[in-house]
């Protein structure tokens, strides 16, 4: 064999090798074909079934605002559009604060004694957010409820938070839709587009390690906070790494304040004179650091693969739970075989919230210590020893609570903050007691 041949047969297999790296790299690290990947048969249906993988043309948009709307994209994707609107049959909200008395106390003094239901489907966000009690002075608000308000952000920057909620709402055309997690790529493949600035200025390179279709929902099931000057919706971390209650807690003790004053909080609670702050709904930090996190995304489990009549496989976009679907709760048993799915969870949640009405009664009571200790005043030093505490354990027990799997995305994380809510209520009331 001549020389030429052996470099020339080297150079080729290097090329195929090469290639296969780039495929495997591209599928593995996210990009759309992360879905499904190397973990055998998910349910009934696999990605390879989906139609709708292929690019087609993207409609004129019909929106004031140029992004490409829901009923815009009805005739090339009815299936999908039709069980978008499907999310209207989540529409049951219980009140927390009856069900949960001792939460009207612990958040005394902010908007959420006031008004503070569970969350419900998605076309009711423009509803929603135009009726609750809480006060809305902004347009920061809309940023988890409407594509419009993204795309608002993108067209006039930053300055589009502090707006009045009323001059926006009134620009706004859709509860959240297709260019919240498509932008108006909807047409490639089903592409995930994030258009929640925040996020991309937040993790930068570290959103590559987050698979789209859990990023996708990451614009909106997370903490998040708004910037003091801006008022801008950010997240409070930069990367997985300190997606965690600790460094989130460490990120709010040291930001400097416009007055000159270093932490952050949400509100001066009257009563005990806590700077406190309120965790707002977790999802991606504690499903990243659970047990599911390096093999599913949030839409293997909450947007099911269904077929139409005429064979047509996509995913529904009805978000659902998938202990109340055949399918997903049918894609469990590969990894979890005939365990009964939904007495397993039921029963992990019952222990998780259980828990959490012990260590929010508790909480409640350290409240109530500590107004009693504040307006009889021992002075500022016990005090404020005392309200640090305060405000760490009501961090660890919010993270928890408002949580929406109440223990099913991360048990181990839910009982890791009970337990340190509790160390320092103890520990506050020692102090008090002293
Ligand atoms: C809340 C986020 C979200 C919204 C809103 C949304 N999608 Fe999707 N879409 C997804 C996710 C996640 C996937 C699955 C991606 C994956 O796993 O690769 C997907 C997949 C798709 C696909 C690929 C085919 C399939 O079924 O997997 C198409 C096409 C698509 N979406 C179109 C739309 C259209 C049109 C709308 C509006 C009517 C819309 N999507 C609204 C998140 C969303
Ligand atoms: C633009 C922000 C946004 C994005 C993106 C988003 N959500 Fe939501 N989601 C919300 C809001 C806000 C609510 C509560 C709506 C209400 O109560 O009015 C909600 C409610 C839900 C609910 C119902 C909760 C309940 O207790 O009944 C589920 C399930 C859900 N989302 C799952 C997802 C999944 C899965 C994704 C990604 C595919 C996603 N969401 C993406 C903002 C978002
Ligand atoms: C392994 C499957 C799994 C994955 C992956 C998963 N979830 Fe869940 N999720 C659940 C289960 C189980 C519940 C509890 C459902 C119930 O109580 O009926 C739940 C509950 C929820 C709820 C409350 C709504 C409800 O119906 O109770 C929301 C919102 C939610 N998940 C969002 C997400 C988001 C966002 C992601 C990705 C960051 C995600 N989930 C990833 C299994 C999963
Ligand atoms: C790809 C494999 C895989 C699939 C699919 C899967 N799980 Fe899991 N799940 C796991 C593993 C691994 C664990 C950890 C088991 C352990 O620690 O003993 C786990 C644990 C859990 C836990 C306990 C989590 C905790 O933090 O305590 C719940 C709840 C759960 N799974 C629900 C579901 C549901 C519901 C589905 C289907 C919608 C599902 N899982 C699908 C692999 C999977």
């Amino acid at each position: 064999m001549g020389k030429h041949n052996v470099v020339w047969k080297l150079l080729v297999s290097l090329a195929v090798i090469a290639a296969a790296v780039l495929l495997l790299s591209g599928v593995l690290n996210g990009g759309q074909m992360y879905h499904l990947q190397n973990r055998g048969k998910l349910g009934p249906l696999t990605r390879e079934d989906i139609k709708y993988l292929d690019i087609v043309e993207t409609p004129m948009p019909t929106s004031k605002d140029g992004t490409v709307n829901a009923s815009d994209w009805k005739t090339v994707y009815p299936e999908i559009v039709a069980t978008m609107g499907d999310n209207d049959k989540n529409s049951y909200v219980v009140s927390y604060l009856e069900q949960d008395p001792y939460l009207v106390n612990i958040y005394e003094g902010y908007g959420f004694a006031k008004d503070y239901g569970s969350a419900r489907g998605h076309n009711y966000t423009l509803e929603d957010v135009a009726k609750t009690e809480r006060p809305h002075p902004m347009a920061n608000c809309l940023t988890c409820k409407t594509p419009n308000f993204a795309k608002l952000v993108n067209d006039m920057g930053v300055g589009a938070y502090k707006l009045p909620f009323d001059e926006a709402m009134a620009k706004m055309e859709e509860n959240i839709s297709c260019y919240t997690c498509h932008g108006n790529d909807a047409g490639n493949g089903g592409k995930i587009t994030i258009t929640h600035s925040y996020v991309t200025k937040a993790l930068g390179k570290n959103a590559d390690a987050i698979a789209p279709a859990t990023l996708s929902c990451g614009q909106c099931h997370i903490e998040y906070y708004f910037t003091p000057a801006d008022k801008e919706t950010m997240m409070p971390y930069s990367g997985k790494e300190t997606m965690t209650p600790e460094a989130i807690l460490a990120y709010y003790d040291a930001m400097e304040m416009p007055d000159g004053t270093v932490g952050f909080y949400d509100w001066v609670q009257p009563g005990t004179g806590t700077k406190m702050l309120k965790a707002q709904h977790p999802e991606m930090e504690t499903f990243l650091h659970g047990k599911h996190a390096g093999v599913l995304n949030c839409a293997d489990c909450h947007m099911a693969m269904e077929m139409s009549e005429k064979g047509t496989v996509y995913h529904s976009h009805e978000l659902v739970s998938p202990l109340g679907n055949e399918t997903l709760l049918e894609s469990c048993a590969a990894c979890h075989g005939d365990t009964d799915m939904v007495d397993f969870v039921h029963k992990l949640q019952e222990r998780v919230t259980a828990r959490e009405t012990e260590v929010g009664n508790k909480l409640s009571a350290l409240k109530d210590a500590l107004t009693a200790a504040a307006a009889a005043d021992p002075g500022a030093e016990k005090l404020d020893g005392v309200r640090k505490l305060h405000r760490e354990a009501q961090w660890f027990f919010d993270f928890c609570y408002v949580e929406n799997a109440e223990g099913a995305h991360n048990s181990e994380l839910a009982f890791r903050c009970l337990d340190t809510a509790e160390a320092k209520i103890d520990e506050a009331m020692q102090l008090l007691n002293a």
